[in-house]
């Protein structure tokens, strides 16, 4: 396995309280090769996104091994698994996570301030991309004058900013029209053709399951191939 861009292996995840211990991933086996496209779907609460989260590095197994270009993420400090997530991913989260006080613009470019680019060119990248996703006119607006589509796709925007080789994202079209979903499925077409980027997507989408190269469904705590055909 020593082409894949992401492995994981046997990964466990629980949450427990006092009543009961939820066993949400069992020894989850899954690899992504460089520019390949994956689908999670999967019942809600199934884990999708604790799995999604775990192989970015954003929450922490309990037994198991996430491997990048077979290095060992979780043998990795919490700051060189931040730098590593900066360079080398994107992540569109389900719930965004922008930056309230900053605008769309700024917040697109914010790996690449972090990253300590050029603010102006930075910005104008950053636009660029906010263009693409069909916001060139709200690229001064802060989170909070948004719809949440278009937080949505700021969120998308700024996955892209540093040309990752891999993007994670968490219901990328959850909360779009057809048109703006339509302008979705082909924006990752376009990134995966012009730069080969890998994409795990988690998605009750269906559709957009049906464009990626394999589908995965998440039951009972293990990752399978989708039995329902393509
Ligand atoms: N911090 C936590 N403490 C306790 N339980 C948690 C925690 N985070 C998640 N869970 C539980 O783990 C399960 C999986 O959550 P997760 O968010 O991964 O689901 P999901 O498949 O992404 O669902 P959805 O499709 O609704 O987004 C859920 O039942 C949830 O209640
Ligand atoms: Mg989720």
């Amino acid at each position: 396995m020593t082409d894949s861009l992401f492995r994981c292996e046997k990964i466990n995840k629980h949450y427990s309280d006092a009543n009961q211990d939820l066993q949400i991933l069992r020894d989850v086996d899954f690899s992504i090769s460089p520019g390949e496209k994956v689908a999670i779907l999967g019942a809600s609460g199934s884990g999708k996104s604790t799995l999604l989260h775990i192989l970015g590095t954003l929450d922490q197994p309990d037994s198991g091994e996430v491997f990048y270009q077979n290095q060992a993420l979780f043998a990795k400090s919490k700051k060189q698994q931040a730098r590593f997530r900066n360079s080398e991913l994107g992540f569109v989260y389900q719930f965004h996570h922008l930056l309230p006080e900053f605008t769309a613009a700024e917040n697109v470019a914010m790996p690449l301030f972090i990253k300590g680019d050029n603010k102006k060119q930075s910005l104008k990248h950053a636009t660029e991309l906010l263009a693409r996703v069909g916001l060139e006119n709200r690229v001064e607006h802060k989170p909070n004058q948004l719809s949440g589509g278009e937080r949505q796709r700021v969120a998308i925007a700024r996955a892209l900013v540093n040309q990752p080789k891999m993007i994670f994202a968490d219901e990328p079209t959850g909360n779009l029209d057809d048109k703006n979903t339509e302008s979705i499925y082909a924006l990752i077409e376009d990134i995966n053709k012009e730069f080969a980027t890998a994409f795990l997507l988690v998605t009750h989408d269906e559709r957009l399951a049906r464009k990626m190269d394999r589908t995965l469904r998440l039951v009972k705590g293990k990752l399978l191939p989708d039995q329902k055909g393509r």
